[in-house]
């Protein structure tokens, strides 16, 4: 082994600035863990001149992605300028020319991730990617090393940092979304366009990554069913505390008989699911296997120095790798073909808000349609609102497939008695 391994950095932002101090402030540790010295040679940046909060000493900083991708004497890219279309040109030139590669990149793994993953094992390379989920929390090695004997039937995360803070603080402190979106802005968690936090698309993203190595299958981005946060009231946060329960943007993966359910949604939790003590920007996954059980994953989803560990932990694996000449076999691949559940094979409780004619056998005709589609009220609230003779119903149903959910809404909306179908949510029990 080499007294050196060199690493080129691709970005110098705030996760690349982590990166760079981690390597000078932990290299003890990495020496003895890896039995040489690791060091940044170069590093891609947009300008040179910009002022900057780290030492980078004697590495060299550029603007020309050459200089890092082509230099013989690095044997890692680190990727952390986020993006998609340049970034996976960087990382294909990087592989084809047999560096490793390690990127934080989630938007990317999400798309092209298995692409990526064969092109690497055709050269020999590894590609990690342990710091585009759930920033410093170690889940995607605990999915595909300590787990690796197990059978993992369903996952659940909290895997949005920014959206689980907004909606801790529409629970606890009665903000707006509009006032707690504005909060988190401030405070940094959330972007100036916070779209693809508050939608659940970074989410999804994250779930499409878990998924594959949760459960050994293929797992399209399109696969994730997505509704986000953006709408959701603080009314319904306050019967959702009346009925025992919190909300939280979840994202839940199932795999049943080989077949597949992905999604992420506003969800009701019961006070007593072990994910619902995770609040604001902390993320957490919750993995049920068939031979371990319940277990929880909870950390920083983000931020400089808990994503480098992320990464760091990658380049490691690396490192181990090159010493014993196994390079090529990051991760694993897929063992299932990717079939998805149809609404009939998939399940969860629901919640209703509902505005109904507050008259003589108008309840009567929700019980009728619920008989009729077998199924079953677990919860019922009612309370009258003073204009328009009008009654505020929620009902919480039992276990019902998404099929019966799904004809319930249709048809609840055809209803004469019933003036709105204000807001549906999944409710999730204490996590059995
Ligand atoms: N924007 C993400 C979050 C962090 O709010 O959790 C990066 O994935």
């Amino acid at each position: 082994m080499k007294n050196y391994v060199y690493i080129g950095l691709l970005g110098l932002g705030t996760v690349g600035s982590g990166v760079v101090q981690l390597i000078n402030d932990h290299q003890e540790e990495l020496v003895h863990q890896v039995g040489c010295n690791v060091k940044v040679k170069s590093i891609l940046v947009r300008e040179l001149e910009k002022e900057r909060n780290i030492q980078i000493g004697e590495t060299y900083l550029t603007t020309d992605p050459n200089e890092v991708l082509r230099d013989p004497e690095i044997d890692i890219i680190v990727e952390v300028i986020g993006g998609i279309e340049e970034t996976k040109k960087y990382i294909i030139e990087a592989l084809e020319a047999k560096k490793h590669v390690v990127t934080a990149n989630k938007d990317l793994i999400a798309l092209y991730g298995p692409e990526l993953q064969k092109m690497a094992l055709d050269n020999q390379c590894d590609l990690f990617y342990e710091a585009s989920v759930a920033g410093g929390i170690p889940i995607l090695r605990g999915l595909a090393d300590g787990f690796v004997s197990d059978r993992i039937q369903k996952l659940m995360g909290i895997v949005n940092g920014t959206t689980n803070y907004i909606l801790t603080k529409m629970d606890e402190d009665g903000f707006s979304y509009e006032q707690a979106l504005k909060e988190a802005q401030e405070l940094g968690f959330a972007e100036s366009d916070p779209t693809a936090d508050v939608e659940g698309l970074d989410a999804a993203r994250k779930m499409a990554i878990l998924a594959r190595l949760a459960f050994l299958t293929e797992v399209n981005l399109e696969d994730v069913e997505v509704s986000g946060i953006s709408k959701v009231a603080v009314e319904d946060l306050n019967y959702g505390k009346k009925l025992g329960y919190t909300m939280k943007l979840i994202g839940l993966a199932n795999f049943e008989n080989q077949q597949l359910e992905v999604s992420v949604q506003p969800t009701f939790l019961s006070k007593s699911h072990p994910l619902a003590s995770v609040k604001n920007e902390y993320n957490a996954i919750y993995v049920n296997g068939e031979a371990v059980g319940e277990t929880m994953f909870y950390g920083p989803g983000a931020g400089s120095l808990p994503t480098a560990t992320a990464i760091m932990s990658d380049v490691v694996a690396i490192m181990k790798n090159m010493r014993l000449q196994v390079n090529g076999n990051s991760f694993v691949g897929p063992r299932f073909e990717r079939v998805l559940k149809s609404p009939d094979q998939r399940f969860g409780q629901y919640y209703f808000r509902l505005h109904l004619k507050d008259e003589v056998g108008a309840f009567s005709k929700i019980t009728n349609l619920f008989n009729k589609l077998d199924i079953s009220f677990e919860k019922i609230l009612q309370t009258p609102l003073s204009k328009e003779d009008l009654a505020e119903i929620i009902i919480v149903t039992h276990k019902v497939s998404l099929e019966q959910f799904q004809t319930a809404l249709m048809e609840l909306s055809d209803l004469p008695v019933i003036k709105n179908v204000i807001s549906y949510y999944r409710v999730e029990g204490d996590g059995k």
